[in-house]
């Protein structure tokens, strides 16, 4: 190409892109120009056949057209310029996620592991398919108790069960560890309930343990359990105690939170008493510590057990416990 050749096709090329009549045009132009492939940066890859002499003076009008090019292209909005976001209209807001929530049964547990986290107790766990020893027999469950029995429990032969409840973790955190001993133990447990509004075959429970050297007595339950109570639903919620029996704790009691609803003054949810029930506790009785090969004349201790749905239809006010199992958004998204 001659300097005047290129003149003429640097005036094609300005007139061209002056002409373009929209984005797509300007950027086939950018393309044929100055892409990788196009006719400038193959004049300058040309460059070597050209005379000596030439050079010089072609170099430079060759790069005077690249720069006049650019200077077209961006003054249609093109080239360089079009690779921001100039269309974008900045003033838009973003764009909205669904971002997914915790199910109410988690936060029961995290909330639960947080508050009783405060009190120095840690997370212990256990398998959910049990031996007899560790859910029945170490729990001093005499052989004739109806837990035991075949229409209550789900064994698999003679020895295996789905754990009835969360107190096996028990036995096998006093089996692996010393006192002092300060756990909560979250899991799922296995009834043969048929499910109705209150009941499910595949609940939640969340146990407590507490064994120290030290006398540990039933005012250290009381005044642990009526801060989880606080915590767990609001000011001035309380506790009581009633009398109770399980084979495992003696003293036993069951534990009622005050309503958090009416305050105690008797509404519906608390079937006018002023109090709903949640949870079973008592002082470990000496028996197990002589399962779990503590002398029981050098330990004392408290365990306390609950149910997570339990709590979490009091709290949020849910009145039917498969509403926690059938995943349904309507329902869950209320709770967010
Ligand atoms: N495991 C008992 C139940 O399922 C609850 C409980 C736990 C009671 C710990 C006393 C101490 O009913």
């Amino acid at each position: 190409m001659t300097l005047a050749e290129l003149e003429k096709a640097k005036a094609e090329s300005l007139a061209e892109i002056a002409a373009a009549a929209d984005a797509a045009a300007v950027e086939a132009l950018r393309v044929r120009y100055i892409g990788r492939n196009g006719s400038i940066p193959a004049l300058i890859k040309a460059m070597k056949d050209v005379p000596k002499e030439e050079r010089p003076a072609f170099g430079k009008a060759v790069q005077a057209w690249r720069a006049e090019v650019e200077a077209a292209l961006a003054s249609k909005g093109g080239g360089a310029a079009a690779e921001k976001p100039v269309d974008a209209d900045l003033t838009l807001p973003g764009r909205w996620f669904a971002l997914g929530a915790k199910h109410p049964l988690s936060r029961v547990i995290e909330e639960t592991a947080r508050i009783f986290g405060h009190l120095g107790f840690t997370v212990a766990d256990g398998p959910e398919l049990e031996n007899r020893f560790n859910n029945f027999t170490a729990l001093n469950t005499p052989p004739h108790h109806p837990s035991m029995d075949r229409s209550d429990t789900f064994w698999f032969g003679d020895d295996t069960l789905l754990r009835t409840q969360t107190s096996p973790v028990q036995i096998r955190t006093m089996m692996e560890n010393k006192p002092p001993i300060r756990v909560i133990c979250p899991g799922r447990t296995y009834r043969r309930d048929t499910t109705d509004a209150t009941h499910s075959a595949n609940f939640h429970q969340i146990e407590g343990l507490y064994v120290d050297t030290k006398p540990v007595s039933l005012a250290d339950l009381k005044s642990v359990l009526a801060y989880f109570a606080h915590e767990m639903m609001g000011d001035g919620v309380t506790v009581r105690f009633r009398p109770h029996f399980f084979p495992f704790t003696e003293p036993s009691v069951e534990v009622d939170f005050s309503c958090h609803l009416c305050k105690g003054k008797g509404c519906r949810v608390c079937k006018e008493s002023g109090w709903i029930e949640v949870a079973g506790a008592g002082m470990v009785d000496p028996r197990v510590f002589g399962h779990v090969g503590y002398d029981p004349e050098k330990v004392s201790g408290y365990a306390f057990g609950f149910g997570v749905e339990r709590i979490a239809m009091i709290k949020y006010g849910i009145p039917d416990i498969r509403w926690l199992y059938e995943n349904d958004v309507r329902f869950l998204s209320q709770l967010a």
